[in-house]
């Protein structure tokens, strides 16, 4: 019974996740887009976009170092488990506050504001809720469970199970033995890697980050004839 939530789910969402993508980029090509809403309303967007994705980007820079990294690396490099808790804490909490508050002004935004409403569709309301739940939970861990419950080492139990998966070999009482919040949290986010490919999520994969770092245009134009040298 461990094995359906914890292997079979995952593997299919990630196949999901793949094939969904590839049968988007075949298929589907012309709407592989943000589906930006700039142009229906503005003054929420400027407040919710930048508050979620400097929120949500900087919470994944914490996954990298809590779930990918294994423990024994960064106690190798001297952070010892109280000074990483204290790190996920404070950057988990800060990252995660302003990933809430921004998907929280999005969701609002997408479902009170007439236009914004009427210019999307169903899946434009369903992702925005699907991420709205995987941050609200991931923050009931760092914040919640943390605080409230008491700490919890997950980065030897649902850390574990995630590299796992990639190694084909993932434990599924490593998570069936987790608290019920770290559990929700992974289906959450497993539900959101499957719903991916067929959103408007598919665009941050061809985020045009190229332009921050792109030189500015020079323009060459030909005088006009009265103000060329004779
Ligand atoms: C299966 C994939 C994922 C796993 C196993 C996972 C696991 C975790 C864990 C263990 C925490 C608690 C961290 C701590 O207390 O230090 C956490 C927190 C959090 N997660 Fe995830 N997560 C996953 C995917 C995601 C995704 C896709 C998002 C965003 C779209 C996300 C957003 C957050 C946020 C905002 C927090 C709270 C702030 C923080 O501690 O970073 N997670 N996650």
């Amino acid at each position: 019974m461990k094995a359906l939530p914890w292997i079979a789910f995952p593997y299919a969402a990630l196949l999901v996740f793949v094939g969904g993508h590839v049968w988007r980029w075949r298929f589907d090509r012309l709407g592989w887009t943000s589906r930006s809403s700039q142009l229906l309303e503005q003054r929420w967007l400027r407040i919710g976009s930048p508050l979620f994705h400097v929120g949500v980007l900087g919470a994944l820079g914490g996954h990298v170092l809590g779930i990918l990294v294994p423990a024994r690396a960064t106690r190798a490099v001297g952070i010892d488990d109280s000074a990483y808790h204290v790190l996920s804490l404070a950057a988990g909490g800060f990252f995660g506050a302003m990933a809430l508050a921004g998907i929280v002004v999005l969701t609002l935004r997408r479902l009170l504001v007439r236009r914004v409403r009427r210019g999307g569709g169903v899946a434009d309301v369903v992702v925005d809720l699907a991420l709205l739940a995987v941050v609200g939970i991931g923050m009931g861990e760092t914040l919640g469970w943390n605080l409230l419950v008491g700490e919890y080492g997950y980065r030897e139990t649902v850390s574990v199970w995630f590299r796992q998966l990639f190694t084909l070999h993932p434990d599924a009482s490593l998570m069936s033995g987790a608290p019920w919040v770290y559990q929700a949290h992974a289906l959450a986010s497993l539900t959101l890697f499957a719903l991916w490919p067929f959103t408007r999520l598919v665009h941050v994969w061809t985020a045009p980050v190229g332009y921050l770092a792109r030189r500015a245009h020079i323009l060459y134009r030909e005088p006009p004839a009265s103000t060329s040298p004779s």
